[in-house]
């Protein structure tokens, strides 16, 4: 038996109803990170008979559409994997076109950007992307700064697992000039050495193109994050899509470990 024991007698508790509506007046119940895997371009243009890269143009137009909406839901942060470390493994023609994209994307709607307040943000390994690319995100970056609005943040030849050896070279390289001591290396130190130390860890990760893997995205950071997985690809992901997955994540019971 277990001795100094006792199971407690359950209160009768209130039955829950679930919203079925997206409640946005209630800052509390808005995620305040949202990190999205964009999934299922290439699906989306086969399915068409389209080449690959229409997919990835289709998607950079519903980054727009779903940026816009996120903002105006009061999201404060919006992270999206735009390119993985491991993308680069993809056809030459579609890794070009990829990186072209941010260059398009913000060529047409930076001054959109600016009006709606959005600070523009990139996250990723920047030495092997193309100047250009750096270049068309630094611009945006500098460009939206003083900004007060959603942080739009670009994971841009993103890999978590090289973020974190990055971070934990960094660590050792600061223990050895004795900038830190080993007995400070805390999960507090070890996210304020991580692309997202000012961004905090996501409250909700969706994954569209009904894929159930994390591939490499914020291993750390999605500890206790709500995971969303949709079928949609993500051409096809809409504003009600993205409603449709806070919602779910307002009906989630987050316990962070606790009860
Ligand atoms: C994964 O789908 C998608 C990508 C690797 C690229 C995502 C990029 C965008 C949505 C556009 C980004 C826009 C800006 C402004 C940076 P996939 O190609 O793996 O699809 P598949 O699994 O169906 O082949």
């Amino acid at each position: 038996m277990f001795k100094g024991f006792s199971f407690r007698k359950r209160k009768e508790q209130e039955p829950i109803v679930p919203p079925t509506k997206l409640d946005v007046n209630n800052d509390s119940t808005i995620p305040g990170h949202v990190a999205i895997i964009m999934d299922g371009n290439g699906r989306w243009a086969k399915k068409r008979n389209l080449p690959r890269i229409a997919g990835h143009h289709e998607g950079m137009k519903v980054v727009r559409k779903i940026a816009r909406e996120a903002n105006s839901l009061g999201i404060k942060v919006l992270t999206l994997y735009a390119f993985s470390t491991e993308n680069w493994k993809r056809p030459r023609t579609e890794v070009e076109f990829l990186m072209k994209l941010p260059q398009e994307f913000l060529g047409t709607f930076l001054p959109e950007l600016i009006e709606e307040n959005v600070q523009v943000r990139l996250m990723g390994n920047e030495n092997q992307l193309p100047s250009y690319t750096v270049e068309a995100v630094k611009k945006a970056v500098e460009a939206t700064k003083n900004n007060t609005g959603m942080i739009l943040n670009f994971a841009l030849n993103y890999g978590s697992r090289d973020e974190m050896i990055q971070s934990i070279k960094a660590i050792a390289n600061d223990v050895k000039e004795n900038k830190i001591a080993i007995e400070s290396i805390d999960e507090a130190l070890f996210n304020d050495y991580l692309m997202t130390s000012e961004l905090g860890d996501p409250d909700l990760l969706i994954r569209t193109s009904g894929e159930l893997r994390i591939s490499n995205f914020m291993l750390w950071q999605i500890a206790y994050s709500e995971l969303y997985f949709t079928d949609e690809f993500w051409p096809d992901f809409t504003e009600e899509s993205l409603r449709n997955a806070i919602l779910e994540y307002q009906n989630r019971s987050r316990r962070f470990g606790g009860v």
